[in-house]
């Protein structure tokens, strides 16, 4: 897992807790995990054609300004770099408690070409916890009662 962050000062508390549960812990699991001091708009630069298994975009900004839709990572701008980088069968999972950004990625995303699965506005209630990981955000959003949305992206066959 390579986890991608673009400001400094947010990728080294990521590391700090990496560092904190693996002595905490001994989470041997988190041994697979890695960061990139990288903005996503360089994912063509990063990776080779087709390198990437997997995408996690879980609670990105919503960038809620109509003129600053492209900044959106689940906008069409971002879907091509997606598109370039992941394995034929490669997928994104998007997660967000923003319903206004996941009605317009329902759209965004389909009319770029892609299909569209495991749709939820209600992620806990349709999930089971164990094949859901949390994130700091998830947890935060949903001790407030607030559901959280989840779609898989694939390409056409
Ligand atoms: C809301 S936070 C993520 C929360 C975390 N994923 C969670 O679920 O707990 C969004 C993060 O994405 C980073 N980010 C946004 N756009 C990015 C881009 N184009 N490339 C790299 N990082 C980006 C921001 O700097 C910010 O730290």
């Amino acid at each position: 897992f390579l986890g991608l962050e673009r400001y400094a000062s947010v990728l080294q508390k990521a590391i700090e807790r990496k560092e904190r549960e693996e002595r905490e812990r001994e989470k041997r699991e988190r041994e697979n995990l890695y960061f990139l001091w990288e903005d996503a708009k360089r994912l063509t630069e990063i990776f080779a054609p087709g390198e990437v298994a997997r995408i996690y975009l879980n609670f990105s900004d919503p960038w809620p300004k109509a003129g600053h839709a492209m900044r959106r990572l689940t906008s069409s701008e971002f879907l091509k770099l997606y598109d370039a980088v992941l394995a034929p069968e490669g997928e994104i999972w998007f997660k967000t408690d923003n319903d206004g950004l996941f009605e317009w990625s329902l759209e965004e995303i389909p009319a770029a070409g892609w299909v569209l699965q495991d749709v939820t506005r209600d992620l806990h209630r349709d999930v089971p916890a164990e094949e859901n990981v949390m994130t700091e955000y998830e947890e935060k959003f949903s001790a407030r009662g607030q559901k959280i949305s989840r779609l898989i992206a694939t390409r056409k066959k």
